[in-house]
């Protein structure tokens, strides 16, 4: 997803705008872009792929001169990568620049009419419209316009703006997509996300929706669209600057992976207290709680998988019926939910689009909604009834490890709480559900400090072309982690099937030599997922069998094994997950591929 840069100061603005965008090239981009006002004219500069190309062609920023700048990484939307497509966008005159994260929905009229009056755009962006309309309806007063212009536009939008007229200033709005301004000593700056100014300070102010701030060197005033002053606390931000970088690891995905005992003791030892689950977080009476005849997860991705999970579990455990839906196809498919459906959103960043609007949905037809989110104050956790923010600090890995890590503890916390308040489990399960989760953080650091027979097993198996998961029942649910993990990052095409489902189609695919992935963890269908093992290795297939220590004799049965601790049945993903994001890791290190940004993909889709 796109990110966004500004600086406004005493110094060279372009250096600081290149690293800026460095740390948030996590959000996925393929071209980049800076304007600088230098002395009067907006200058810009732009080029398509990595940053380094930028970098080259500005001398590392040097060549480009004054301290009052924007730069963009986008990921394309409208029109292809390109030099021309990425921004910033200038008004066809040049007097106007624009960097925006998100989409113009009603670009399409707006250019037409635009380019009825003689309006000559050069790229295919919904983006330039704004640089057009800002110079169009420009008649001295900025700020004045740019109200105008927000009046014009549907759709998202976080906007950097630099005016040649007034080059003491930049101008920043948001709607519906993130934007911060960071407060410096002369100093001030204006990004997508923290990591981008954390070298230069640690106070912000988070921009909300429909809010236009005036970044000056002295000061930053934030108005509303009624050009009334709107006063603004700011924030300090804790962590370490470390934290959103790759401290010493190679990537920042083995760094994360490596994270997930202390992400997950974070996420749950501020709820448990004195030996029962307290979340707070959730306004439901008993009552209420008791009211429902359904829960419908909603998520996009890796947090779908976890809505996945919680479908065993919570059927299970609370014998609710529980649906996990893809945000994606909910919104669009009249779904069933009112005052008696609980709804539940799981999102790390708390901006995914899709996300956002099923949640909205779910909320038009009257259901209570509990989101599961990572990044504080985000689009979801604002928007929903309650909030459990799973504490694993900044995720910049594009595969998500520990946030799917902390979404599956949160899940844990609520079907004990659920559990116990709907009198579903008795006393003594409440203990050892309790004991069995404050221990998952060892159990993980265990198996992290005994994984070289997983590096091994990815240095021997990494050629493979197609690869199978197979599970039943919760590990069914952890094999589409396990999958997407591998296929994501390795680019080896695999799939996770029902094992039960293999027969009706998929084994047709199994031939000499193709990798199976077998999760074999759930204690009640060993000896079924045995069965699909034999199926499959009869038919020429190399089984790799995931299995917890108490079943050794799965040795003998699959070609190779790797066993995990034992816990509980619902906690079992959280063990078994290691391996698998592991593995997944060790195979595309292997294949030398872009662990951090694989190809294609963003860290966060701010877009349908
Ligand atoms: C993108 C990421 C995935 C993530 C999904 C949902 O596709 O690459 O790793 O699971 O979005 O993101 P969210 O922030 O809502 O959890």
């Amino acid at each position: 997803m796109c990110g966004i840069v500004g600086y406004i100061g005493e110094e060279q603005a372009a250096p600081f705008l290149l690293s800026g965008l460095e740390k948030l090239e996590y959000r996925g981009y393929d071209s980049a872009g800076l304007c600088l006002n230098d002395g009067g004219t907006l200058v810009v500069k732009k080029s398509k792929g990595k940053l380094t190309e930028l970098k080259t062609l500005t001398h590392n920023g040097s060549s480009l001169h004054g301290t009052v700048g924007i730069g963009h990484t986008r990921w394309a939307t409208h029109g292809e990568p390109s030099d021309v497509n990425a921004h910033p966008h200038l008004s066809e005159s040049g007097r106007f620049a624009v960097v925006h994260n998100g989409i113009i929905e009603n670009y399409l009229p707006l250019k037409e009419k635009l380019m009825d009056k003689g309006i000559t755009f050069r790229s295919n962006t919904d983006t330039e419209v704004i640089a057009q309309l800002i110079e169009y309806y420009y008649q001295g007063d900025l700020m004045d316009t740019i109200i105008k212009v927000l009046s014009r536009l549907d759709g998202s939008y976080a906007l950097g703006v630099l005016s040649k007229d007034n080059p003491d200033e930049i101008i920043a709005v948001r709607k519906e997509s993130p934007l911060i301004i960071g407060l410096g000593e002369h100093e001030n700056f204006i990004a997508s996300d923290i990591p981008a100014i954390l070298s230069k300070t640690r106070k912000i102010y988070r921009l909300e929706n429909d809010e236009i701030a005036v970044i000056k060197r002295d000061g930053v005033s934030v108005f509303n669209t009624d050009k009334e002053p709107v006063q603004k606390e700011y924030e300090t931000i804790e962590w370490d600057i470390h934290a959103a970088e790759k401290g010493g690891y190679e990537h920042f995905m083995f760094k994360e992976i490596m994270e997930q005992p202390k992400a997950i003791h974070d996420t749950i030892s501020p709820r448990i207290k004195d030996g029962r689950v307290v979340l707070n977080e959730i306004s439901l009476t008993a009552e209420q709680i008791r009211s429902f005849r359904k829960i419908n997860i909603l998520a996009c991705g890796s947090a779908y998988h976890v809505g996945v999970v919680a479908k065993y579990i919570f059927e299970k455990i609370l014998r609710i019926p529980t649906e996990a839906d893809l945000a994606s196809e909910f919104r669009y498919r009249d779904p069933i939910v009112d005052d008696k459906t609980l709804t539940v959103v799981i999102s790390q960043s708390g901006e995914t689009a899709d996300t956002k609007e099923a949640m909205k949905e779910a909320k038009r037809r009257g259901s209570h909604v509990i989101s599961i989110v990572n990044v504080l104050g985000s689009a979801i956790a604002k928007e929903s009834d309650d909030v459990i923010y799973t504490l694993a600090g900044p995720e910049i890995a594009v595969a998500t490890t520990k946030a799917y890590s902390t979404q599956l503890a949160v899940i844990y916390l609520m079907a004990i709480y659920f559990g116990d308040l709907l009198g579903k489990i008795t006393d003594t399960e409440y203990q050892n559900y309790l004991s069995e989760l404050l221990m998952i953080p060892d159990k993980i650091q265990q198996i992290l400090d005994n994984s070289e027979n997983v590096q091994y097993l990815a240095s021997q198996l990494f050629h493979a072309d197609d690869v199978f998961f197979i599970g039943r029942n919760i590990d069914y649910a952890l094999s589409l982690e396990g999958s997407l993990k591998l296929k994501e990052i390795s680019y080896i095409h695999s799939e996770a099937y029902a094992a039960g489902e293999l027969k009706h189609g998929t084994i047709s695919l199994i031939e000499k030599g193709t990798l199976v992935i077998a999760l074999a963890t759930h204690e009640e269908l060993i000896g079924k997922i045995v069965s699909n093992m034999k199926e499959v290795q009869a038919r020429g297939a190399y089984v790799l069998c995931l299995a917890t220590e108490r079943h050794q004799e799965l040795k003998d049965v699959a070609q190779n094994t790797i066993f995990i601790p034992p816990t509980c049945d619902m906690m079992l993903p959280s063990l078994a997950v290691i391996p698998l994001q592991l593995f997944a890791y060790y195979v595309a290190s292997q294949k030398g591929c872009d662990i951090d940004k694989p190809r294609n993909l963003a860290k966060s889709v701010t877009v349908e």
